[in-house]
């Protein structure tokens, strides 16, 4: 039933905001932002830390007042917020109360490939013997299936870092995704621990997504009809992915936060399914430069960036901190997508508060990690991401090929280093398992503005050639890399690498 306007959830007369579907939505930064809990361990021991998730449908209240059905780990969207410590090993329990299989990867772990949640290891519904119920796809490409639950294990040796887990499901993250599957798993060290970056409350993640609502509040996902998916150049209608018309931010429509005037450390993560965002601060902070970036998708960089903007693509994360000590007591201040139009515009607003004691700091230096040299480079390796049929099978593809579970386009050895080179026709953030990357050129020049750092996805623009540079480390085994436009990602623009 469609809320007619001038009945927002409020009982005022106010209009609100009506999306294409003909739903009502309340006006923008209305609802205060929510943090997603910190899950606690079941157990610990010496050396590492026990969780337990359930996924299932849940209702979730996204609009005030209605009932919104999602898929959530432990019935949330955004799942809890996993906190780990580096070097401890973390071990994850998804037990899987969905009606479909799941799979489960932390993005940007630096996890042993069983634990990866490679797109065809199934954790089964409940109940369910195999996957015949889902096309048997997973039996039929001799992935692992898991009966009801199981466990990952996460050495998260690596750097203090924002990683963010989601469901990987082979041609259904997008839907799964959408529906609410991811969450945050933040590490943190010691390197980190002595900085003095504004902490607890003043560490704030922040999931931003869009989606859409249909007219009953349901979210609404174009459903792949596999009938159609069959014939050739139905799926280019999802050339852009799907994008939504409504801004969630930690699952809150445009919300708002009360922040006082001080230092905060906003980990900005694009969790939308296709969406690029350009956030400006509105009004900017007097001098500009509102936005101090300390770190990247890999953890903290070796010296904060500034910038007016911060221009992001999906997966990717941007690891700033905002001085609300440069606004005045009482301002508000707008985080605005330049990139979005009416409703996609509005992201969240920031309420700023008295001013307050402010101990923490941001160092001209805040890490030290060795460069690699492009001339250590053993391989240079080159893909092209584009669009293209092969067949009947119209979609995206990885040097002209669609992804299959059983080809292996890298095998690169453990310790060495090497150059892979993308070449796009559309937008592709390229995303690359096990490892973070450097970007050393675009089109044969400097890499852009928000390259800085250790990066597990580079936003790869329209026409354009990006040069990364990595070190296989860790373990061996099969790894994915992909496009993180999740509908790319379905259709097929993914392919193997094997560390040997
Ligand atoms: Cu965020 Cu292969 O995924
Ligand atoms: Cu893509």
């Amino acid at each position: 039933v469609a809320v007619p306007l001038g009945l927002n959830w409020r009982g005022t007369s106010s209009a609100g905001v009506l999306l294409r579907s003909g739903r009502a939505l309340p006006e923008p930064y209305q609802q205060p932002l929510v943090i997603p809990p910190v899950l606690r361990p079941t157990r610990t021991d010496g050396t590492t830390d026990y969780y337990e998730i359930t996924q299932r449908v849940a209702d979730a209240e996204l609009i005030p007042g209605v009932r919104t059905p999602i898929w959530g780990y432990n019935g949330i969207f955004p799942g809890p917020t996993l906190v780990s410590r580096s070097g401890r090993r973390t071990v994850v329990k998804h037990r899987n109360e969905l009606p479909v299989p799941a799979v489960v990867h932390l993005h940007g772990g630096h996890t042993p490939p069983e634990f990866d949640g490679y797109p065809i290891d199934f954790i089964l519904p409940v109940g369910a013997k195999d996957d015949s119920a889902w096309g048997g796809m997973a039996t039929h490409l001799h992935g692992a299936l898991h009966q009801g639950e199981r466990q990952y294990e996460y050495p998260l040796d690596q750097r203090a870092a924002t990683l963010w887990y989601h469901d990987h499901r082979m041609d259904y993250t997008g839907a799964s995704v959408w529906r609410g599957l991811a969450g945050f798993h933040l590490v943190h060290d010691d390197e980190e621990g002595v900085l003095g970056l504004p902490a607890e409350g003043r560490d704030l993640p922040l999931m931003i997504v869009d989606r859409s609502f249909a007219a009953d509040g349901t979210l609404q996902y174009p459903a792949l009809d596999p009938t159609m998916a069959k014939q050739p150049g139905v799926r280019n209608a999802y050339a852009s992915g799907v994008l939504g018309d409504a801004i969630l931010v930690n699952g809150v429509l445009w919300p708002y936060a009360e922040v006082p005037a001080v230092r905060h450390r906003l980990r900005l993560l694009n969790a939308s399914n296709a969406r690029r965002y350009r956030l400006v601060l509105d009004p900017p902070p007097p001098g500009g430069k509102g936005f101090v970036q300390i770190g990247s998708d890999g953890g903290l960089l070796d010296r904060p960036v500034t910038h007016d903007a911060i221009e992001f693509a999906s997966a990717e994360r941007f690891d700033v901190v905002v001085d609300f000590g440069r606004y005045n007591p009482g301002q508000r201040v707008n985080l605005v997508n330049e990139l979005g139009a009416g409703s996609t515009r509005q992201v969240m607003q920031f309420r700023v508060g008295a001013k307050a004691t402010d101990d923490s700091r941001v160092p001209d230096v805040l890490s030290s990690t060795p460069a690699l040299a492009p001339a250590s480079a053993t391989v240079q390796r080159d893909f092209t991401f584009r669009t293209g049929s092969v067949g009947a099978m119209t979609g995206w593809l990885t040097n002209g090929k669609p992804f299959d579970p059983h080809r292996y386009d890298a095998m690169p050895k453990l310790g060495d280093t090497e150059i892979w080179q993308f070449q796009s026709d559309f937008h592709h953030p390229i995303h690359l398992h096990l490892v973070q990357f450097k970007v050393i050129s675009r089109n044969n020049k400097e890499p852009g503005v928000y390259d800085a750092g250790w990066k597990d996805t580079v936003d790869l623009k329209p026409n354009e050639q990006v040069q990364v540079i990595t070190r296989f480390t860790g373990y061996r085994g099969r790894y994915v890399f992909h496009c993180h436009n999740l509908e790319h990602e379905d259709m097929a623009m993914m392919a193997n690498f094997v560390t040997t």
